[in-house]
């Protein structure tokens, strides 16, 4: 059977994933998918139940039912509604462990993905796209660069908007996540052995677009 024409791409976290896999979809006219955001509007909606209603089968059954929208430029829509800036909320990001720890969520979420990337041909970013969601993807890469790199572009990123950032907390919140993210029971970060590594420390957000276009679609 012929690949699925999915440009699947993992990586750690602050490795420019989501920003690179936007560009490149806009580039070949591909679908672009950020599982990451899944994972955070299932973390949103359980955070909006009453804490007694917090259940594990209350999470299986968000993870099964979700009812999102994911468009190219970025914007989520939970049930219609914007959830754009809400799931990136640092009460979300402290708290998507509940959801990416779940395996009856990551099952639920996987079968979309696969669903999404087999009926049309799209770029998909996350931990487990190249390993678990797309092992048979056509393209498959893993994005990596430096802990203090990842570190130092956060908060280069923050100061440009004008926001305090200290490098020392940021760079031990990534640390702790990429731990987090590589020790997860199901759908641990990994570098599938087929995958092409590329090493983005000492590149450019622009080398690194222009590096995987130039794999997927040779001129
Ligand atoms: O990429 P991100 O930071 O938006 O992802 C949010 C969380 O979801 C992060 O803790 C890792 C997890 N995640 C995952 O487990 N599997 C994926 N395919 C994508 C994200």
């Amino acid at each position: 059977m012929a690949s699925l024409p999915v440009v699947a791409i993992d990586g750690p976290v602050g490795v420019g994933k989501s920003s690179v896999a936007r560009r490149i979809a806009e580039r070949l006219g591909f679908l672009f998918l950020d599982t990451g955001a899944m994972y955070r509007a299932v973390t949103l909606k359980f955070l909006e139940l009453p804490e007694h209603e917090r259940t594990d089968e209350r999470l299986a059954a968000l993870g099964e039912s979700l009812d999102i929208e994911l468009a190219n430029d970025g914007t989520v829509l939970l049930g219609g509604r914007d959830v754009t800036l809400d799931i990136r909320d640092e009460r979300v990001s402290r708290a998507v462990a509940i959801a990416a720890d779940s395996r009856a969520v990551r099952e639920a979420l996987v079968r979309k993905q696969r669903a999404i990337g087999s009926a049309r041909p799209c770029v998909m970013e996350g931990r487990d796209i190249t390993t678990v969601v797309f092992p048979d993807a056509r393209w498959k890469f893993y994005l990596d660069a430096s802990a203090r790199v990842r570190a130092q572009r956060r908060v280069d990123q923050l100061q440009a908007m004008g926001k305090e950032a200290s490098f020392a907390s940021i760079h031990r919140d990534l640390v702790e996540r990429d731990a987090r993210d590589r020790a997860r029971e199901w759908g641990a970060l990994s570098i599938a052995a087929d995958a092409t590594v590329i090493d983005t420390t000492e590149m450019t957000e622009q080398q690194t677009i222009a590096l995987i276009c130039a794999i997927v679609a040779p001129a």
